[in-house]
């Protein structure tokens, strides 16, 4: 049985991404801010009590980040699959040129890159004693060098430095043991990806899990398109 630990697993695509994980052979620690008012996951929760544990975590908080994984650690000492789904895409005042504030670009940043990576850091013992231990970041083709076009200052400039924490975190695979990759889950029909967008939560949920689930060694420090195919940094 897979061990697992998802971010941001309340709404979105991390929902979607814990309703098809559910369907493996997996106990599933699934993370969000406010459980108490996590009510599509807590349900889901419900109906898998042997599968599913809610715990709080705020990723920017680091006492939150120490009390989820000192839980999860209370009642497992390995995890195989870590997964950095939490995001935000922020306000116009990380957006839009003109009307950028240092608070704002810093808090995506921090949200997006720095938190996944100090979480990554606080799961590093568990992950080590895992089976094909794995870290997926969920970034964003906006992340990527090649992208052209501009605004969304602070969302593409976080999800670069997810980018880099990956690659990092990836050659340091000699040292841990640790498969790390970068996935892009599509463009979604969340509350961050808005109406018009291309997948349905969980077409990009059931996509993720399919690439999850064949995530070997071999693919460590890769960036992935939900659909498996590589994305240029
Ligand atoms: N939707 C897209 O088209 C798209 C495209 C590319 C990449 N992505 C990436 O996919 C991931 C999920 O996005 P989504 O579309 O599902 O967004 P969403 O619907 O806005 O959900 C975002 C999730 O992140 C959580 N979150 C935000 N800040 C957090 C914090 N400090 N601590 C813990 N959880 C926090 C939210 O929790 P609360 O409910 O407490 O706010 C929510 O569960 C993000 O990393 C995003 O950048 C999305």
């Amino acid at each position: 049985m897979q061990t697992i630990l998802i971010t941001g697993a309340n709404r979105g695509i991390g929902l979607a991404l814990m309703r098809q994980l559910l369907q493996d052979d997996a106990r599933i620690f699934a993370t969000c801010r406010a459980p108490e008012r996590a009510d599509a996951l807590n349900e889901l929760a419900q109906q898998r009590p042997e599968r599913a544990t809610v715990l709080q975590l705020d990723v920017n908080d680091e006492a939150s980040i120490e009390s989820a994984v000192a839980s999860v650690a209370a009642k497992t000492d390995a995890l195989d699959l870590l997964v950095n789904n939490a995001g935000i895409g922020g306000d116009d005042s990380g957006r839009i040129l003109g009307q950028l504030t240092s608070d704002e670009v810093s808090h995506v940043i921090r949200t997006n890159a720095v938190s996944p990576l100090i979480l990554t850091q606080a799961c590093q013992k568990l992950l080590k004693n895992g089976d094909n231990p794995r870290v997926v970041m969920i970034s964003s083709g906006l992340g990527s060098l090649q992208r052209t076009g501009g605004t969304s200052y602070a969302y593409r400039m976080s999800k670069a430095a997810m980018n880099m924490a990956a690659r990092v975190l990836a050659f340091d695979s000699a040292m841990t043991g640790i498969t790390t990759v970068t996935m892009n889950p599509g463009w979604v029909q969340t509350d961050m990806g808005g109406p018009s967008a291309a997948l349905k939560p969980e077409e990009s949920g059931s996509a993720l899990r399919t690439l999850i689930k064949r995530l070997t060694p071999a693919d460590n420090g890769k960036f992935f398109q939900y659909d498996g195919s590589e994305l240029p940094w």
